[in-house]
């Protein structure tokens, strides 16, 4: 449930006047931040307390996350020349607060931690976009009119993603997650041609550590089978698509995460309720299932609904149901 934090008064709290990126460099702040759902939730697994943009501006490309709005970027990303201010990442010195989290989070937790990154397409979307984009004009254009330079792009990006995701994996989270969020705006076209190379040699490299690998967009109800296609063990579904839909799509070799809609979430707890006996459902039909919402928490969602369906969730037996 990435960003379950953002409903929570003592998230409110803590965060008060620092911005997100300060907070993410502060490991005490970061950790006490990514237990606060655990602690008051009791979900089955934490989520770091990071963001995808952290190690691109770790390397010095100039980004800011506004809150209400998302990652903006001073200098857009446009031509050849700007692929070097991508430099390669070394954990240990420009992100070593994400590895003293991690580390802290270990001693702290007793359900298994998500470690992850933002796939090369989506990091590229706000690099190139300059902040978060309706319809990646700026990025679609790259892909098509100057080939090299974009795939010169995606290539750095993959072993930014890839540093980042095995220093996690090294400091010790139990599972890394690689979010595509916006590959969903992509035709199955150019996604098979200018991303799925890009995410498969992420997920391929770090499938050499064994760490389970979850992947993850938003309305890919399209792509799921070509995002389930790059190495990935389980394919996470946004609330578009039915998990039965997922299943037919995707193949009984894949685990499915999802699903459920995050605004009937905010609607209450019976419509939450029902909607999500249908995903536990369809899920246990599918076979390896991680039940989670659709996409992120959204900021106005009332915490006590999400406690009592957590306990649902817990307390449903596909015996007592089928
Ligand atoms: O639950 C958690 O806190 C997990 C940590 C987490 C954050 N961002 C912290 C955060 C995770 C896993 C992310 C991933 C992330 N960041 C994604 C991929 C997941 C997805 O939602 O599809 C993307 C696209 C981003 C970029 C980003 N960062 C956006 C679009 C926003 C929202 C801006 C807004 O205010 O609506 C952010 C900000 C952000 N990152 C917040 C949190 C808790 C909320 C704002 C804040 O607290 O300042």
């Amino acid at each position: 449930m990435r960003q379950a934090g953002r409903s929570l008064p003592e998230y409110r709290a803590m965060r008060r006047s620092e911005s997100i990126l300060e907070a993410v460099r502060n490991p005490e702040l970061a950790c006490e931040i990514t237990l606060q759902p655990v602690r008051r939730y009791g979900v089955d697994a934490a989520i770091l307390f990071s963001d995808i943009v952290v190690p691109a501006a770790a390397i010095g490309v100039g980004i800011e996350i506004v809150a209400g709005r998302g990652p903006v970027i001073g200098e857009p990303f446009r031509r050849a020349k700007d692929i070097n201010r991508l430099r390669p990442l070394e954990p240990e010195v420009d992100t070593p607060y994400v590895i003293e989290t991690i580390k802290m989070l270990k001693g702290a937790l007793d359900v298994p931690l998500i470690g992850f990154a933002g796939a090369p397409f989506t990091v590229a979307s706000y690099l190139i976009e300059g902040g978060p984009s309706r319809n990646f004009t700026h990025t679609k254009a790259l892909m098509h009119t100057d080939e090299s330079t974009w795939f010169a792009l995606v290539d750095r990006l993959a072993d930014l993603a890839i540093a980042s995701l095995v220093s996690q994996i090294e400091a010790g989270v139990d599972a890394i997650q690689l979010f595509d969020s916006w590959a969903g705006s992509l035709s199955r076209r150019d996604y098979a041609y200018f991303v799925q190379p890009a995410t498969t040699k992420v997920l391929e490299a770090v499938g050499g550590t064994g760490c389970a690998r979850i992947h993850f967009g938003v309305g890919t109800g399209e792509l799921l089978d070509l995002m389930a296609d790059t190495g990935t063990d389980v394919i996470g579904v946004d609330w578009r698509t039915s998990l039965a839909e997922a299943s037919t799509r995707v193949g009984t070799h894949r685990a499915l995460q999802g699903n459920l809609d995050p605004a009937l979430v905010v609607a209450g707890y019976e419509p939450a309720r029902q909607e999500s006996e249908r995903i536990l459902r369809e899920g246990a039909k599918h076979g390896g299932h991680i039940f989670n919402l659709g996409h992120g928490v959204l900021p106005e969602t009332d915490p006590d609904v999400l406690t009592r369906l957590v306990e649902y969730i817990h307390s449903w037996d596909p015996r007592a149901t089928q």
